[in-house]
């Protein structure tokens, strides 16, 4: 009858031998394994004899290597020894099979070397039940053997370890096991081992009984003393209903003392283990047809003492007299005996027999709950350890590698893990959850692996746990607060991802905010475009500037974008505020910027970028929210934004009085301006870049400070422009300074060609060149001159001669404090000092330009500017800048 695989291996996970037709209830619960048995070809098959349904060992086994024994010795062998599997490697090899916990079980192991390798050498090595020595197989003195024992198992996992002892290879044939009746075989404590064989008395037969006569498969030998006993049998059916209920034809047969007056004696050597102690089965039925006034009777004797009886068995009726209590033999035999009492006139009977020794389990298997943990463990990292078979913690020899386990002396408390190593075992993935449900661990070592993701918090729950040692992984994010508030001996060095600082600590704390913006459908656009803005920035590593976390501050971003619909304009929209681009204001760097107006009044700078701009929306939409984001007095605001096709635009605030480098140069009909204001525009400047600096949330680096993006309000009040721009929109068109990757040539930090990156103090070098110029009014780079082309080296050659005069701007017409202005020069200078760990802070520039500020202000005379104001119209524009 055909079946498919996969109903087999169903079948065999289940633990549900299905069997043929009519006997599908009978073989319920059977394990029927015949080990080395292909998968494919034969398995599963219906043995000839019993109709036992075997099947391959091949799903609850992992390891060894399957064989034939030599064809000519297999018709001395049943078929289900005729494959068997071996073990070339590891020490201890396991089945794992699936039982029915608290059950009494019939196990049966089946050994037959049959010269499978050629070597005609016959192997001898241990064989386990769970953690505890079950029998020695010696296969050197006899081709087959097998071992027989009622187990009850203590959970549904029923493991059967072969182990190596020496040099030969341990190999099992066959495997079977058969759930017993629930009132059977019940003794005090231990298992018991079948003694020898399972006997029925008949000198006529020569023929086992087993499955299907016996309904839990046990195998009857018959036995027969022939000169001793004399055989008396039955064709009538005999009653075999009882606990045991041994198959009705080892009951049909039975022997009588061949001398009437002798007892009917059973005896055997003990010799071979002379402490053991025995349990006795003894089945009896009249079978014979007796006269009226005959009598059998007899009492049972156990090495000369008697523990049963008189016994009258019952006709065509079975009993089953079983000892209560385990029986040991004094000398090297014991004696089974049936003694006839004076009544009766018949010789004692005895139709079957079963002798078993108990075998005594110390060790108790590794709490449940640690083999599943570390097993899922296993599973998890997909561990190939051979001998990580059979229980982990016992026996003690046989411990798997890389764990330690607290083993007590009182046998009702299971072994636990205490220790894990699993260090440079090539780990890969996150640490294993399972690892959790080892309660009792103290020490875990996962050094030397390739593990990735965080460091788990439960392992600050694990109550036991006091040395974690997680070195030389991969290991990303923070220790997390439990683990660190322990004390206990952590481990974590040689994992370049993972922070264990202090501040990095919070930072699950720090998500908190954001996971509220996010709860808002505006929230999260900004939260994306934010991270694909930090994503840009990566990439653009070359010039990612230190200390510039893109994370924005929560309250920062509700508040701006609470109308930022508002702030895109369509490109119509645009040309319209622009009056068809009708006013120029100038030509910044990244294109031409007009004057326009919003809603009739509100005046804008529309900064219309040039097309080679290779940004993609995504990026410009994300810069655009960040600068939008950032608000401060003596900084430009950017009021909006127009994405449309091909045509980009930003929408500032507009500043009517022009940028600093056209007042400087009176370019533009610009007028000059006076030393105390051109302090103050410094002071203000400054203090916009103080703000990118260290007051904007994520901090800023301007990277383009030059006096051409310092703009002046109506009030002559000084913003910076242009700031945060150049990160992202390079390769616009500036004639009169190239832009150089980032910045302008002649405010660039030198140190910034060295590291390429570009930090504050590079902003500090650019405002001590602007800072120059003011002073001056020198180019900052003098194409005339080769030796001093630079103004830092025009003015450094000018300062040894000591002369302020010579080098103030001559538009000043000596209208300032010396003081004041030899200060001014020498903090351009030492902002302009080519080592940037010696440039002040913008911090204390402005403390410095304040102490400028004070020195010249006796002087003052309340005339801010010398040009009258073009405009009168207040800037109203949507965007109130913030002061900090
Ligand atoms: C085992 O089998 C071999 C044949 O391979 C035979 O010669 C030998 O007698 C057998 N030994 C026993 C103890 O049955
Ligand atoms: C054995 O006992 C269990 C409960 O302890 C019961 O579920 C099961 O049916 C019993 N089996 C037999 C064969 O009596
Ligand atoms: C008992 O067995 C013998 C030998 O097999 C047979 O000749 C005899 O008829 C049997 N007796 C009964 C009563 O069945
Ligand atoms: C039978 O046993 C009795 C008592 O042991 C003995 O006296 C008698 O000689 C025996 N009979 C035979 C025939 O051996
Ligand atoms: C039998 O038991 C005694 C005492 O318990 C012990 O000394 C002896 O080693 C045991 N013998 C065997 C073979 O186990
Ligand atoms: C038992 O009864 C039979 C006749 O039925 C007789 O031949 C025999 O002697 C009696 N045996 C005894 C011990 O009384
Ligand atoms: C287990 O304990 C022994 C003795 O205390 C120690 O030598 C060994 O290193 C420990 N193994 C592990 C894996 O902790
Ligand atoms: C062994 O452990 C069990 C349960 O854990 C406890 O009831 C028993 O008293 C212990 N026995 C000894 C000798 O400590
Ligand atoms: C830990 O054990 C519990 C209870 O046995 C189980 O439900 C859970 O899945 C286990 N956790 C892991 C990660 O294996
Ligand atoms: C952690 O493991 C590494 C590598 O195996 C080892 O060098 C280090 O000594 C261990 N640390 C502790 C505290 O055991």
């Amino acid at each position: 009858m055909e079946r498919s695989l996969g109903i087999f291996l169903f079948v065999v996970i289940a633990n549900l031998a299905i069997s043929h037709l009519a006997q599908a209830q009978s073989q319920e619960g059977f394990i029927s394994l015949d080990c080395g048995l292909p998968v494919n070809e034969e398995s599963p098959y219906e043995e000839e004899s019993t109709g036992l349904q075997y099947t391959s060992d091949a799903t609850v086994i992992h390891s060894g290597k399957t064989e034939t024994i030599r064809a000519n010795l297999e018709s001395g062998f049943v078929k289900p020894l005729w494959t068997l599997r071996y073990f070339p490697e590891g020490r201890r090899n396991c089945y794992n099979l699936n039982v029915e916990k608290g059950r009494n079980h019939l196990i049966r192991a089946r050994f037959a070397y049959g010269n499978y390798d050629g070597l005609d050498n016959g192997p001898k090595f241990d064989l386990y039940l769970g953690p505890n020595l079950w029998a020695t197989i010696d296969l050197r003195a006899s081709n087959s053997t097998r071992k027989e024992i009622l187990h009850i198992p203590t959970s549904n996992k029923l493991q059967i370890c072969l182990v190596r002892t020496g040099l030969t290879t341990p190999l099992i044939s066959a495997l079977e096991i058969r759930p017993m009746g629930n009132d059977s075989y019940i003794i005090e404590s231990g298992s018991l081992e079948l003694f020898l064989y399972r006997y029925y008395l008949s000198e006529s037969s020569t023929a086992y009984i087993s499955f299907l006569e016996d309904v839990y498969d046990r195998q009857w030998r018959p036995y027969f003393l022939k000169e001793e006993w004399t055989q008396i049998n039955t064709t009538s059916k005999v009653g075999n209903n009882n606990d045991y209920d041994p198959p009705k034809d080892a009951l049909a047969t039975a022997a009588i003392p061949t001398n009437a007056s002798e007892p009917l004696t059973y005896e055997w050597s003990n010799s071979d283990n002379p402490n053991a102690s025995y349990y006795l089965y003894a089945h009896f039925a009249e079978i014979q047809d007796l006269r009226a006034n005959d009598t059998r009777e007899f009492n049972i004797l156990f090495n000369g003492q008697q523990y049963d009886g008189p016994l009258i068995p019952k006709k065509l009726e079975i009993t089953t007299i079983v000892n209560s209590s385990p029986r040991t033999c004094d000398g090297r035999k014991c004696s089974f005996q049936l003694t006839r009492t004076d009544r009766s006139t018949l010789p004692p009977l005895l139709n079957a027999l079963e002798v078993y020794t108990v075998i005594e389990f110390p060790h108790s298997e590794t709490e449940e709950s640690d083999v599943i943990a570390i097993k899922s463990i296993k599973d998890a990292y997909k561990l190939n350890k051979i001998d990580w078979q059979g229980d982990p913690c016992v026996s003690q020899y046989l411990m798997w590698d890389g764990l330690n386990c607290s083993i007590s002396t009182n046998i009702s408390t299971p072994p636990r893990i205490t220790s894990l190593d699993l260090s440079s075992t090539g780990l890969t993935g996150t640490i294993a959850a399972a690892i959790q449900n080892l309660t009792q661990l103290e020490k875990l070592d996962l050094s030397n692996n390739k593990l990735t993701g965080g460091v788990p918090e439960f392992l600050g729950n694990m109550k036991s746990l006091t040395v974690i040692n997680l070195s030389g992984n991969n290991l990303n994010g923070s220790i997390p607060q439990a683990l660190q508030e322990k004390g206990l001996e952590l481990s974590v060095e040689g994992n370049p991802m993972l922070c264990v600082s202090d501040s990095c600590r919070k930072s699950p704390k720090k998500k908190f905010p954001l996971a509220i913006v996010v709860a808002s459908v505006v929230g999260a656009a900004i939260v994306i475009a934010v991270l694909v803005l930090f994503l840009v920035i990566r990439k653009k590593k070359s010039t990612v500037v230190e200390g510039l976390h893109l994370l924005p501050g929560a309250s920062a971003v509700n508040a701006t974008f609470a109308n930022k619909s508002s702030r895109r304009f369509t490109y119509s929209e645009v040309v319209k505020m622009t009056n068809n681009f009708q006013r120029v204001l100038g030509k910044g760097g990244f294109g031409m910027v007009y004057h326009g107006s919003v809603n009739g009044y509100e005046q804008v700078a529309v900064k219309v970028l040039s097309q080679s701009s290779t940004q993609g929306y995504k990026e410009f939409n994300a810069e655009v929210d960040l600068l939008m984001r950032v608000h401060h007095t003596n900084l430009v605001s950017l009021v909006g934004y127009c994405y449309e096709g091909d045509h980009l635009a930003l929408i500032y605030e507009f500043l009517p009085n022009g940028d600093l480098k056209q007042h400087l140069s009176g370019k533009g009909s610009r007028s000059i301006i006076n030393w105390s204001t051109r302090l103050q525009i410094a002071l203000e400047a400054a203090l916009g870049l103080e703000y990118l600096h260290v007051g904007c949330k994520p901090p800023m680096v301007h990277r383009d400070i030059k006096t051409a993006n310092i703009l002046l309000d109506e009030n002559f009040k000084a913003k910076l422009a242009d700031f945060g721009l150049s990160r992202s929109f390079q390769g616009g068109v500036d004639s009169e300074e190239s832009t150089v990757i980032a910045g302008s040539r002649g405010y660039l930090d030198p140190e910034y060609t060295h590291s390429g990156r570009l930090a504050e103090k590079s902003d500090v070098y650019s405002f001590g060149i602007v800072l120059l110029e003011m002073i001056t009014n020198q180019p900052v780079i003098n194409n005339q001159s080769t030796e001093k082309s630079h103004i830092t080296q025009w003015v450094g050659f000018q300062i040894t001669k000591g002369d302020i005069i010579d080098i103030m701007d001559p538009n000043l017409g000596n209208d300032y404090d010396v003081n004041s202005a030899w200060r001014a020069l020498e903090l351009a200078m030492s902002c302009a000092n080519p080592s940037s760990s010696k440039r002040p802070s913008m911090s204390q520039v402005i403390q410095e330009l304040k102490e400028c500020i004070v020195c010249e202000n006796p002087r003052i005379h309340n005339n801010r500017g010398l040009e009258s104001q073009e405009m009168n119209v207040s800037l109203d524009t949507a965007v109130v800048p913030m002061a900090r």
